[in-house]
C-alpha cells in the first residue's frame, strides 16, 4: 500500500472550510496522491491536536480562524514574510522535523483583487475593517501594495491602535473608533476583516462609508461574508465580493509549497463556481 501524505485545515468552526475540496481538485490536476481533512479543535486543544497531526504523519496544516496567532507561537521556525505579522496561515513540517510558519493571505488577497476583481489597492484611500489576525495579514499587504491610506477602525479600540503601531503609523496609517464611523470620510475601498460573519454576527455600518465609486471586499467567503456584501450593495458602492477568490489564490500557495507543483487556480474557481458553493 501506498502511504498517503496527509495535510488538513484547522479552525474553530471549521465545517464550512471549502479547503478540502480545493485540495482534492489541485490534487486531480496534478496527480498528487494526499489526504486532506478538516479538523474543529476548540482554542484550549489546538495545540495538543496540531502536535498530535505533525507527530502522526502530517506534512503540512493550514490554519484559519481563531488559531493564526497561536499556530506562529507554536511554529519552530518562520519564514521570511511571517515574521512581522505575527499571524500564520500556513505550516509546514520541515525535513528536520521542525514546523514552519508561513503567511500566504495577504499575497492572495492581491492576487485575487488584481487579476480577478479589477481592483488595484494602489493609491486608493483604504478603510479595513478588523485588527485580529486576517487584518493584520491585509494591512500589511495593502501598505506593501501602495496604498494612499489605511484607515484601521475595530470594535475593540486599542487593537486598532496596536495593528497601525505594528504597521506603518500617522501619516499613512489611521485609526478610527467604530463608534466615530458615523462621522468618518468616506473610502474608496472598504476591506471586512473582521470574523463577525462567521459568528453570525451582525456589523453595524453606516453607508455614507461608500462613495459611489467604492469597492468593498470581505476576506472571509459564502455566507460569512453575505451581511457585509449585503450592505456594502444597500450603501452604493459600485462593486462588492467575498473572498473566495483569495481562499482559491491562498490554497494554490500552500499546495505549491507543499508539493512543488503550481495548480490552476481559475479551474478550480470555476468547478466551485457561484452555484455550487455555499
Ligand atoms: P481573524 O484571524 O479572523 O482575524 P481574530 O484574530 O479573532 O480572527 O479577529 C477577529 C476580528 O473580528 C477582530 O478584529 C474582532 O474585533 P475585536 O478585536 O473587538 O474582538 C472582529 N469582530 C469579531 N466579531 C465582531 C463583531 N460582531 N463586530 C465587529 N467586529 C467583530
Amino acid at each position: 500500500m501506498i502511504a498517503v501524505s496527509r495535510y488538513a485545515v484547522f479552525g474553530h468552526p471549521v465545517a464550512h472550510s471549502l479547503s478540502p475540496r480545493l485540495h482534492a481538485l489541485f490534487a486531480a490536476q496534478t496527480g498528487v496522491a494526499l489526504e486532506y481533512v478538516a479538523i474543529d479543535a476548540a482554542p484550549e486543544a489546538f495545540a495538543h491536536t496540531l502536535r498530535d497531526f505533525f507527530a502522526g504523519g502530517g506534512h503540512g496544516a493550514n490554519v484559519t480562524l481563531p488559531h493564526k496567532a497561536a499556530a506562529f507561537a507554536l511554529a519552530d521556525s518562520h519564514a521570511a514574510a511571517v515574521r512581522r505579522l505575527g499571524v500564520a496561515n500556513v505550516l509546514t513540517k520541515l525535513p528536520d522535523g521542525r514546523i514552519e510558519a508561513g503567511s500566504n493571505d495577504g499575497a492572495g488577497m492581491l492576487a485575487d483583487m488584481r487579476a480577478r476583481r479589477g481592483i488595484e489597492p494602489q493609491g486608493r484611500d483604504v478603510l479595513l475593517l478588523g485588527a485580529g489576525g486576517a487584518a493584520h495579514a491585509a494591512g500589511f499587504a495593502l501598505l506593501d501594495a501602495g496604498v494612499q491610506s489605511l484607515t484601521i477602525t475595530n470594535r475593540t479600540g486599542e487593537r486598532a491602535q496596536a495593528l497601525a503601531d505594528a504597521l506603518d503609523g500617522p501619516p499613512r496609517v489611521r485609526v478610527v473608533r467604530w463608534d466615530d464611523l458615523a462621522r468618518s470620510r468616506s473610502f474608496d475601498l472598504i476591506v471586512n476583516a473582521t470574523s463577525a460573519g462567521v459568528q453570525h454576527a451582525a456589523l453595524a455600518l453606516p453607508s455614507s462609508l461608500a462613495h459611489p465609486r467604492a469597492v468593498a471586499y470581505d476576506l472571509s467567503y459564502g455566507p460569512a461574508a453575505r451581511p457585509f456584501v449585503e450592505w456594502a450593495q444597500r450603501a452604493g458602492c459600485a462593486s462588492a465580493f467575498d473572498g473566495f477568490g483569495m481562499l482559491v489564490e491562498t490554497a494554490a500557495a500552500s499546495f505549491e509549497r507543499w508539493h512543488g507543483v503550481r495548480p490552476d487556480a481559475d479551474a478550480a474557481l470555476q468547478a466551485i463556481s457561484a452555484g455550487n458553493r455555499p
